[in-house]
């Protein structure tokens, strides 16, 4: 539904966006992860046809976003970062003149906009004047604005920025909900959001894509995840020597945790260690009492593949 081609777009010093190329299926949902400045929202203005590339290609349910933008336009529905809203209009109000804009037929603006205001959950706040609402509420105005005309494709640019831990959940069932019947391609740079919502990432960061695949996927392809956490009694300085002496096993950093020891092992590769640790473990007769696999999380991964270039995204910020 999605498809770009080695799309760059440069300002006066910078690659904003650097020969990036992807797809995104029917009814998927992928998600644009990526530090400030990394390109996100830049990327969504030129899909969106809000401004031209300086190269590649990109088309949108088959028409090109550079040649056939009436067309590309009533594809999508596009929530911008800082959602425009009229503020001295009721909710009501607003949402009837963004019907009649996006040419939706008189008859069933009515519907349409009733539909929006259960599944944005602003029933209740349909005749409160839009200047008045929290900002959790504003952007569900703006989300059932998107909405509103029934596009196939989603384009939503940090739908759950400013929002408080409810509303973010909120929002994100929302986009969940949405997910199963729409193509929607989101940006953030909250790593449990796409984690929660999305079936496939791509982090993004100084423009270019640095990598694109599964949240469990991307988890994977990191080596460390064969650390280990374990708890045993004993003398710790002796056990980190025993456990360092496992083939497999790149270093032991212990602690005294009351009457046990925590000890943290890290595996030199992807192989599980565990068996090893314990058939250890029995043979010099320690007393465990805990032992879990330590799962990387997609901050881990995160830090891993962006950090090459922190000074300069920190710049960005
Ligand atoms: N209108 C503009 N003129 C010059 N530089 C811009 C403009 N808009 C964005 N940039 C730069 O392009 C880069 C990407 O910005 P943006 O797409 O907004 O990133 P993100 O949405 O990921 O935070 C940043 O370095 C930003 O400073
Ligand atoms: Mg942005």
């Amino acid at each position: 539904m999605i498809n770009v081609k080695n799309l760059t777009k440069r300002y006066v010093n910078v690659n904003a966006v650097d020969n990036i190329s992807f797809d995104v299926g029917e009814n998927e949902t992928v998600g644009l992860l990526g530090p400030n400045g990394a390109g996100k929202t830049t990327t969504m203005r030129i899909l969106t046809c809000f401004m031209p590339a300086t190269a590649g290609t990109a088309t949108i349910a088959g028409f090109d976003v550079f040649t056939d933008s009436l067309n590309v336009r009533q594809q999508i529905g596009y929530l911008p970062e800082n959602v425009p809203l009229y503020l001295d209009m009721r909710v009501n109000e607003y949402l009837m003149f963004r019907a009649k804009l996006k040419n939706i037929p008189r008859r069933e603006r009515r519907k349409k906009i009733d539909y929006c205001l259960e599944l944005t959950g602003i029933r209740n706040v349909q005749n409160q004047i839009t200047g008045t609402l929290s900002k959790g509420y504003k952007q569900r105005v703006g989300l059932a604005d998107t909405l509103i005309h029934d596009p196939k494709i989603l384009i939503l640019d940090e739908p759950t920025i400013g929002l408080d831990p409810n509303q973010i959940m909120q929002i994100r069932q929302v986009i969940k909900g949405l997910g199963e019947k729409h193509t929607v391609l989101l940006s953030t740079h909250i790593l449990p959001e796409v984690e929660m919502v999305c079936d496939r990432i791509m982090i993004i960061d100084n423009g270019k894509i640095v990598a694109m695949d599964t949240p469990a996927n991307l988890m994977k392809q990191l080596k460390s995840s064969s650390n280990v956490v374990l708890e045993i009694k004993g003398d710790g300085e002796r056990i980190k020597s025993s456990l360092s002496g496992i083939d497999g096993v790149n270093s032991v950093t212990w602690k005294k945790k009351g009457d046990i020891n925590e000890l943290y092992v890290e595996g030199s590769g992807e192989e599980d260690i565990r068996e090893k640790i314990f058939k250890c473990i029995v043979k010099d007769n320690y007393i465990l009492r805990e032992m879990k696999r330590q799962p990387i999380t997609l901050e881990e991964v995160f830090h891993q593949i962006t950090t090459k270039e922190t000074e300069e995204v920190s710049d960005n910020a």
